[in-house]
């Protein structure tokens, strides 16, 4: 089966959404989603989405607070463009429908988290992102030129490398023609022709044994584009989340929003003891990085598997109005946290590298770009400030859709796409395999590559994966296309960036820790 569209859209969290929104009036759109809609880390988002919005608070606190949650790596003109253009974007999800909390003055009423100087942080309760998730998909439903396919699994981009020119690491004109689609209805992989394509598939967190992330997140755009030879960077810096909730066997792990902390929650032992002034002095409300080193680093000390996070010092009735979901969740566990302590331990969360672009979203893939949370922009630098995701993924969709738009005309279909082959494959024989295989990767993430790293730990990941990633290539070879599969390769092809990418990086900086190299380089 082919299909053809001007604007092809891998992903349905606010990137693609809100880019899809953006080029429909454009020309006809195929948004592909490989769960429901709704199913994408943008649901899960709870603290909210940062934009400067009232005095104190001006665009150079909002870029230094950006720079300096990043070790100073990020990019001064990718932050000065997210943090001046916020406005208008949240201005644009309003018009969207989507509702944020107001004071009882009529003002925004904005949270602060972990590094923000000031308050910043818009947010619906605690529930932000299935806020934001709900208003943007009505709009997507109702626009006619917006073609959903939800349940398709996007298995590869196409390239010059389908046409049997094979593309050396080296080569700079590489294009996308669109990209291979598996439809498990039919149990057959369809070609999505497009004249421009969007990544928009989100982070990586199913790589490690804790995530925050849903299953969704296993890296299946990075580890496309870097398949077809694109640029991946910056994939050392995987984010911990310092406080997901400690339920042993709960995936995705419940997140605990850093909003907690900035309403005044206070991090202690088990013993009750407060420990972050030993770290850095702004104690709870130190970036990310420190905070989730500073629990990890205690609970291997004191050999607990969660630290607590305090919350009964404050009023129950606030509690419970700023965070009711997390007060409903922890009640159903049998913990009132307006009386009692939550348990909470660090999980991944968020990867800061993935698919380098351009400040017009445009990857080194000619008529691919990305935005979101697989790509790489140089917000983030060495770490993410709270809050800025959400409102880097609508920026860059913005920027995506001009240029998409501004392009569509000069550029042709290329009808000369084969389809997609599967001569000589059959069905994988033992999925239990590929199950275990899967939890293999994330155990060698988790016990080697994860909050704080070495040289040792570093090499024995890579030769652990080295040798299931030629199982798992060999089983593909002479599989039929499955997405249970397919995400296993991705989940390798990414595990082994990150290790990689952490390899080359002779110092630590940001989240990137390795004891043997603790200094930074400057
Ligand atoms: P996603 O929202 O993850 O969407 C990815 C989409 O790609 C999904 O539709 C998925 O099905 C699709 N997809 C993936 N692979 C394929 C494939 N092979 N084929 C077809 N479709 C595919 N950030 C903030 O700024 N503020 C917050 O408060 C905040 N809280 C968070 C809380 C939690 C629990 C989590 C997990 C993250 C949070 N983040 C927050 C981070 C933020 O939510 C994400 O980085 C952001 O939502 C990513 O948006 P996205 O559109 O790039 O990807
Ligand atoms: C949170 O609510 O703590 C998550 C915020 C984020 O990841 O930006």
């Amino acid at each position: 089966m082919r299909r053809e569209y001007d604007f092809l859209v891998i992903g349905s969290g606010i990137a693609g959404l809100s880019y899809a929104l953006k080029v429909a009036d454009a020309g006809t759109v195929a948004l592909v989603s490989k769960s429901t809609l709704d199913e994408t880390n943008t649901a899960y988002a709870q603290g909210g989405i940062s934009s400067v919005m009232y005095e104190p608070d001006n665009f150079e606190k909002h870029f230094q607070d950006t720079m300096v949650a990043g070790d100073q790596i990020c990019n001064p003109e990718t932050v000065k463009k997210v943090v001046t253009e916020a406005p208008r974007q949240i201005k644009q999800l309003l018009e969207w429908g989507t509702q944020f909390d107001k004071s009882e003055d009529g003002k925004f009423d904005l949270h602060r988290e972990g590094g923000h100087s000031e308050y910043r942080i818009l947010h619906h309760k605690d529930n932000t992102g299935e806020e934001i998730q709900r208003a943007l998909i009505q709009q997507v439903r109702t626009h006619k030129n917006i073609h959903v396919f939800e349940s398709h699994f996007a298995v590869d981009i196409i390239t010059q490398h389908h046409l049997g020119h094979i593309t050396e690491r080296w080569m700079t004109d590489i294009e996308c023609y669109g990209a291979y689609v598996f439809n498990p209805k039919t149990n057959s992989v369809e070609t999505f022709l497009a004249k421009s394509t969007l990544m928009a598939s989100g982070g990586i967190g199913n790589i490690y044994q804790t995530t925050t992330n849903p299953v969704i997140a296993t890296g299946d755009g990075i580890a496309m584009v870097y398949r077809a030879k694109g640029i991946i960077e910056n994939m050392e810096f995987v984010q911990f989340h310092p406080t997901s909730l400690y339920n042993p066997g709960e995936r995705p792990s419940f997140l605990i929003t850093e909003a907690m902390r900035g309403y005044g929650a206070i991090l202690r032992r088990r013993d009750g003891k407060k420990f972050m002034h030993k770290y850095d002095e702004r104690e709870c409300l130190a970036p990310r990085d420190i905070v989730a080193r500073a629990i990890d680093n205690e609970m291997k000390n004191t050999g607990d598997d969660f630290v607590y996070l305090d919350v009964t010092h404050k009023d129950p009735e606030e509690t419970k109005k700023h965070f009711p979901n997390i007060y409903k969740k922890c009640l159903g566990l049998g913990i009132d946290i307006t009386k009692e302590y939550i348990p909470v331990v660090p999980a991944a969360h968020y990867v800061c590298g993935g698919i380098k672009v351009d400040t017009n979203a445009h990857s080194s893939i000619k008529h691919l770009y990305a935005c979101g949370e697989c790509s790489s922009t140089g917000l983030h630098g060495a770490n993410r400030l709270a809050s800025n995701s959400l409102i880097e993924a609508i920026v860059y969709a913005d920027a995506a859709a001009t240029d998409a738009i501004k392009h569509k005309e000069e550029i042709e279909i290329n009808h000369a796409i084969p389809e997609w082959n599967d001569e000589g494959t059959s069905l994988p024989e033992e999925m239990v395999l590929i199950t275990q295989t899967s939890k293999e990767v994330e155990q060698i993430m988790s016990n080697y590559v994860g909050i704080v790293r070495s040289n040792l730990r570093l090499k024995r990941a890579l030769d652990r994966l080295e040798l299931i990633y030629r199982e798992t290539e060999s089983l593909f070879d002479k599989s039929t296309v499955s997405q249970r599969l397919c995400e296993l390769r991705n989940k390798i092809n990414v595990g082994y960036l990150v290790i990689k990418m952490a390899q080359k990086r002779k110092e630590s900086r940001g989240l990137h820790y390795n004891i043997d190299y603790p200094e930074k380089v400057d």
